[in-house]
């Protein structure tokens, strides 16, 4: 079944309440390169925390590592991509657009009905140059993917932690690719991060801890809000294996736009490892006591993108109901992933005593989590603006407060209010995430 969100309402609700703009949009914008505003942050910041939590927190057997954006040019030509890593294309002769032949219905531009070119390889990744004196400088990438970073301290890991197969070493950064493809707000953009986990193991436990990340990551999504029937796995087909694959499993979302992929999880063999090895000349093995072997590891990749997760997200939780004859647009999202935790409101903005103690409350419960205070609107307005955004919690202070030092807390989804004393809000509040 389609999914009845409508992206033009998520792409306006974006804007409006500050998730994701274009980037540099006072110049016209950049083609599928989007800024996350003070909401989005938050948001893209919890997805990854909840995975770093999940995987590098909760497990004893996965490494963390931040590697560098920019590496040695030889990574690129080990990993395949300079060869390997190009896309199809083809121009409109009468307009001069550009396009993905493998995504064209007809042999003619969709723009404007022109002849097209031969398709001709276009290589994805963006290329620099590095070099502090005029003329010498190198030709060198922003990496495509976060993965390699990874292959390439595989010995400094395994040194420095003393791991013992099967281990996972996990990342979480940005990636870039001169993708073709427009539209559909940040699902395919040049600039975007991934959330990637090479797990090592050896060659004859491969199948088991393949099938055993393909289950976990689905898991992981269902965990975090997304509704099962909006998630589908997808084998691929022996010909559209990457060129390091031996299988590959999609998660995909049932996006407004059409079923895409959320996720892959591959069986990249041993083939990073030994070609990093052949190329620069280093061992990269694992000595297995067992055996008194050195062995080169398998390695399961579950590979993810922080963004269009984000993107799943924010589609999946989006509701609107009619509350009163009105309409309520809210935001459903999992408590660990609601940008904002809890927003205080003066229920009259003219009496400073309320302001003076709404200010009091909101200042109390910062410091672990997001917490707004908001005096610019009626208390009705106040409330839409937050369930937009899928804020957990409102605490509105009134007069009665300045009396009984109570304070009305209203509940994101089932809007029930209950007044709850100011001293124990904190406790309670913190309470409620933790549960
Ligand atoms: N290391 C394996 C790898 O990079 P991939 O299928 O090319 O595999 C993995 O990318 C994930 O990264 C995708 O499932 C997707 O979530 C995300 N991703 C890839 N290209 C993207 C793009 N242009 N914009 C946003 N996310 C992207």
């Amino acid at each position: 079944m389609e999914n009845a969100v409508d992206m033009k309402k998520v792409a306006s609700l974006c804007k409006r309440r500050g998730i994701i703009f274009q980037s540099s949009e006072i110049y016209g914008g950049v083609g599928s390169i989007w800024d996350y505003g003070p909401i989005g942050v938050e948001l893209k910041n919890n997805v990854k925390a909840a995975w770093w939590r999940s995987y590098v927190y909760n497990r004893n057997d996965i490494e963390g590592l931040d590697a560098s954006i920019l590496m040695h040019p030889k990574t690129w030509e080990a990993s395949g991509h300079v060869t390997s890593f190009a896309d199809l294309l083809v121009d409109c002769k009468e307009c001069k657009k550009r396009f993905r032949e493998d995504q064209l219905k007809k042999k003619v531009c969709p723009e404007c009905g022109g002849g097209l070119t031969q398709s001709r390889r276009f290589n994805l990744m963006f290329k620099t140059s590095i070099g502090s004196v005029e003329g010498e400088s190198t030709d060198i990438y922003l990496r495509p993917e976060t993965a390699q970073g990874i292959f390439v301290n595989f010995v400094n890991i395994l040194n420095s932690s003393r791991k013992k197969l099967p281990f996972g070493i996990a990342q979480i950064g940005k990636s870039f690719r001169n993708e073709i493809t427009a539209g559909n707000l940040t699902f395919r953009s040049r600039e975007f991060e991934q959330m990637e986990i090479e797990y090592f193991v050896t060659p004859e436990e491969d199948k088991r801890w393949y099938d055993f990340w393909v289950k976990e990551r689905l898991d992981w999504y269902i965990n975090l809000g997304i509704r099962r029937e909006n998630l589908r796995l997808r084998e691929h087909e022996k010909d559209e294996l990457a060129h390091y694959a031996k299988s590959c499993h999609d998660i995909e979302y049932n996006f407004p736009f059409g079923w895409s992929e959320l996720e892959g999880i591959a069986n990249r063999t041993d083939f990073d490892l030994r070609q990093h090895a052949r190329i620069s000349g280093t061992e990269l093995v694992y000595f297995d006591d067992a055996t008194n072997k050195n062995i080169t590891p398998y390695v399961i990749e579950p590979s993810g993108g922080v963004d269009r997760a984000t993107l799943a997200f924010l589609v999946d939780s989006y509701n609107e109901e009619k509350v009163k004859n009105e309409k309520r647009v809210v935001l459903k999202l999992h408590k660990e992933l609601a940008p904002v935790k809890v927003a205080v409101f003066p229920l009259l903005k003219n009496r400073p005593e309320i302001v003076e103690m709404a200010k009091r409350v909101a200042k109390d419960l910062s410091g672990k989590y997001k917490v707004v205070y908001d005096d610019t609107a009626s208390i009705g307005r106040l409330y839409r603006r937050q369930d937009e955004i899928g804020t957990l919690y409102c605490v509105t202070v009134d007069v009665q407060s300045l009396d009984d030092k109570k304070v009305t807390v209203r509940d994101r989804d089932t809007m029930a209010q209950d007044r709850i004393s100011a001293d124990l809000l904190k406790s309670e509040i913190n309470k409620r995430l933790e549960e």
